[in-house]
């Protein structure tokens, strides 16, 4: 997949490239008790890409800033560290996800979704979301609550995607089971960068 990347001129590195989201809807959709009744983890995917502007929505219901007052985000955090940072594997390449401007930086031209996890559909879901903690912006906390803490941020965003997959009629199933050195090294993480979860997400397999 090749959303069309224009050069980032924010940036002069000579390989980087931002991929502007339309503006997300922010309105409308399902009601949440429906979701909240059709949430559920599925492992079949159909190869069929996002939609770009499907992929803008999810990202901003995953974790994208819903009071720009603020920068407030959809899902809370822990002293409001936002220390997760979610990553987006396609077969155009690796992204990550910058709320603030709503633009996804691509980090990586390869298609490593097969390498976000141990299971054979994740090679095949157009999109796999990578949960990654940033310990370095969890200031004045113990080791221990860094760890405490990092998980439940990024439960909290798995679950916004849940939901907003519920709504969309999108298959998605969150996922612990990730070798984290291999994909850390893959993804050239810096030592203060965790992987938390990874998160498969696309249409329903058809039967
Ligand atoms: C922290 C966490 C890690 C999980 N890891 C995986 C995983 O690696 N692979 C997988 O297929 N499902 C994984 N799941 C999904 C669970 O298996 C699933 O939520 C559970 O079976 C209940 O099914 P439901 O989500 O359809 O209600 C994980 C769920 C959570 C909360």
């Amino acid at each position: 997949m090749d959303y069309g990347l224009e050069p980032e001129h924010a940036r002069p590195r000579p390989s980087a490239a931002v991929l502007v989201l339309p503006p997300p809807q922010q309105a409308g959709g399902k009601p949440l008790l429906e979701a909240l009744q059709q949430r559920c983890s599925a492992r079949e995917f159909s190869p069929r890409e996002l939609p770009l502007a499907v992929l803008s929505n999810l990202l901003w219901a995953a974790f994208g800033v819903n009071r720009p007052e603020t920068g407030g985000r959809t899902a809370p955090s822990a002293h409001d560290w936002e220390e997760i940072d979610v990553y987006v594997a396609t077969a155009g390449g690796l992204y990550v996800y910058d709320a603030h401007a709503h633009v996804l930086r691509k980090r990586l031209e390869r298609d490593i979704r097969a390498r976000t996890g141990s299971q054979d559909f994740v090679a095949e879901a157009p999109v796999n979301l990578v949960y990654v903690a940033d310990l370095s912006r969890m200031v004045q906390a113990s080791a221990q609550d860094k760890a405490q803490y990092a998980g439940p941020d990024a439960g909290f965003i798995a679950q916004n995607v849940y939901l907003f997959c519920a709504a969309e009629g999108l298959a998605t199933v969150v996922r612990g089971m990730v070798d984290r050195p291999a994909l850390a090294s893959l993804m050239g993480l810096a030592p203060q960068q965790r992987i938390i979860l990874a998160q498969s997400v696309g249409y329903p397999e058809a039967r």
